[in-house]
């Protein structure tokens, strides 16, 4: 993509899409018979979220949550507010949250709470990518796609000043 010279690949749109297939799987197995719910955090887990879908054999239904964190780009300030709410009530559901990545924790902590109020019957977490030399807060990750390194990545969904979503593997920026 043109703008992409300074991005490296460290996981391919391949790799990404074999791990997808198994957390689909798995994620199959741990909710047969359960009425679950789908919930995607926007923007940035929108292409995780619509893969692993398609790779999870059971009716599921699916929402999103828009969340922004105040502060800079790079930095999560741990103050977050809920942007776009969710369509549908959760109670007695089993809502699995789908994220791009846990960086500090601070977000998915908020979300959780904020989720657990309206007594679903269980709530999980399924992201792409986390980042454990970041943690501030430790979130319980049950279905994780890749643990990385404290590197600043773009790709498949997660964007710097919004760009590069939508390159088709997960890549980092390299330094000018
Ligand atoms: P946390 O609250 O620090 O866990 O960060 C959560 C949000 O920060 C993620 O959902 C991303 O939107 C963003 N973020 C954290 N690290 C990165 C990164 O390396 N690249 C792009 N976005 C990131
Ligand atoms: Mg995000």
């Amino acid at each position: 993509m043109e703008g992409a010279e300074r991005i490296s690949v460290l996981y391919s749109a391949t790799e990404i899409q074999d791990r997808i297939r198994e957390l689909g799987r798995q994620i199959t197995e741990d909710y047969r018979g359960k009425d679950t719910v789908v919930v995607c955090v926007l923007k940035g887990a929108l292409f995780f979220m619509a893969d692993l879908c398609r790779e999870i054999d059971l009716p599921v239904t699916i929402d999103t949550l828009g969340l922004s964190s105040y502060g800079d780009q790079t930095k999560s300030s741990g103050v977050v507010r809920i942007t776009q709410d969710l369509s549908r009530p959760i109670v007695d559901k089993h809502v699995i949250i789908v994220e791009d990545i846990v960086d500090t924790g601070l977000t998915l902590n908020f979300l959780i709470d904020n989720l657990r109020s309206r007594k679903p019957r269980s709530i999980e977490v399924c992201s792409l990518l986390h980042k454990p030399a970041r943690t501030r807060l430790p979130v319980a990750v049950k279905y994780l796609g890749f643990t990385i390194e404290d590197k600043f990545v773009v790709g498949y969904g997660l964007d710097w000043e919004q760009r590069y979503r939508n390159i088709r593997y997960v890549g980092v920026v390299e330094e000018p």
